[in-house]
């Protein structure tokens, strides 16, 4: 994929452009050092890939734009390694990956960097939703020039498998438990045979995948049972679980890498403090276990609140202190952009919030003016959203 000359065009760029020094500095390492070939059109050895998506203790030294650089190659998705290595190893066999999970666990954020890594491009993507037809996963056609000139090849558009196939590429097809039985069907014989048959062409009506073709896709656990997907299908994938980071130091790596590139994103001057990031994490992760480390119990929450859900809440703190705040991100810019999060399926849930405020938030104020900071701003915005 070619970088288009104006940035200042594109909000988000795909991995494969915001993240082409380092994978332009794997690509070398891989023909200067021993490493494996990478397989089919892989554009990176497994062990590449590998180090592109974990992240390598030192930097990699590249020519990059003529000119000699080290290269620091960073995490990117944090959970445990042996999942990305699996994922890596299922990519490579005949069996296509599903990558399955509570809802912000970045099941689609590693799909993405997989596919950057893997086929160098990630934007080959079907967003499965319950209108997803058999034409979005096979061809369409140009229905004006086949009126015109009848079926040609040059009036047929290609999904972006029918691209995958023919490029040797990796397709990302999202959410794939939303598309109703008969369209995840589609996918059975392109899995099994590796090829799309075009009966309306009176030649050359065969698309057959190159190597290096396979397929990512993404399902929500909670939505597995929307359309749950036929034990046809199933034989065909390769199922990975993404559980949520259990442990608060990943979390908070996360939740700190993640938004400060964001935040740099909407152009904020501010930082997410330590000691504010600790709080917003722990507040996360209690209200998720419906316990804290010293042993109080309380209800839980019904929403799942996902890393991506703190993520996005670090975010609005910084853009509500940035406009309406002090500027620098606070306990009470977290406490107030909190509440959206909590009561997203329940508004039942602000009753939970109000519990874990009353019974932990409070007593850890008599002795933090942080947490005391947090609960007085949650107080109110709870007061104010009731
Ligand atoms: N373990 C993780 N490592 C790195 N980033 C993560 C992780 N978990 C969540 N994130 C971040 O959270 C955000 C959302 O993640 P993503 O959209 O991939 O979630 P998802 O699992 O696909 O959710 P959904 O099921 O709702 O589609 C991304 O910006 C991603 O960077
Ligand atoms: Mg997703």
């Amino acid at each position: 994929m070619t970088k288009p000359d104006d940035q200042a065009l594109i909000l988000r760029e795909p991995a494969e452009l915001q993240y082409r020094a380092q994978l332009d500095a794997l690509i070398q390492a891989d023909a200067t050092t021993s490493r494996d070939a990478p397989p089919n059109a892989w554009k990176l050895s497994p062990r590449s890939v590998l180090a592109y998506i974990t992240g390598t203790p030192k930097p990699i030294e590249a020519t990059i734009g003529g000119k000699k650089v080290s290269v620091a190659i960073t995490r990117k998705f944090f959970n445990d390694d042996a999942l990305v290595e699996r994922a890596i190893v299922t990519l490579a066999s005949e069996r296509a990956l599903l990558l399955v999970g509570e809802p912000g666990t970045g099941k689609s954020w590693l799909s993405e960097h997989l596919a950057a890594a893997i086929s160098g491009c990630s934007t080959l993507t079907i967003q499965g939703t319950a209108g997803t037809t058999e034409d979005q996963i096979k061809y369409s056609w140009n229905v004006a020039r086949v009126i015109a000139e009848g079926p040609k090849p040059s009036n047929l558009i290609p999904s972006p498998t029918m691209i995958a196939m023919r490029t040797g590429g990796l397709l990302r097809f999202e959410e794939i438990t939303r598309c109703v039985p008969d369209v995840q069907d589609a996918l059975v014989s392109i899995l099994s045979d590796k090829n799309i048959v075009v009966p309306e062409l009176p030649d050359a009506n065969m698309v057959f995948a190159r190597p290096g073709f396979n397929i990512i896709a993404t399902a929500n656990s909670r939505d597995q049972g929307v359309n749950e997907l036929s034990a046809a299908l199933k034989r065909r994938f390769n199922y990975i679980h993404i559980p949520i980071v259990g442990d608060q130091k990943t979390e908070m790596a996360i939740v700190r890498d993640r938004s400060k590139e964001l935040i740099e994103r909407y152009k904020i001057p501010a930082k997410l403090e330590e000691p504010v990031l600790e709080v917003l994490a722990t507040v996360f992760r209690e209200m998720r276990n419906g316990t804290t480390a010293d042993g109080t119990t309380f209800q839980k929450t019904s929403t799942t609140l996902s890393t991506a859900e703190a993520i996005a809440v670090a975010l609005d703190s910084a853009i509500y202190a940035r406009y309406f705040g002090t500027g620098a991100i606070g306990v009470a810019d977290v406490a107030k952009n909190l509440v959206g999060s909590i009561v997203k399926e329940d508004l039942a849930d602000l009753q939970v919030l109000k519990e874990y405020l009353s019974l932990v938030a409070k007593k850890r104020g008599a002795k933090d003016a942080l947490w005391k900071a947090f609960h007085d701003a949650a107080i109110k915005a709870v007061a104010s959203a009731s």
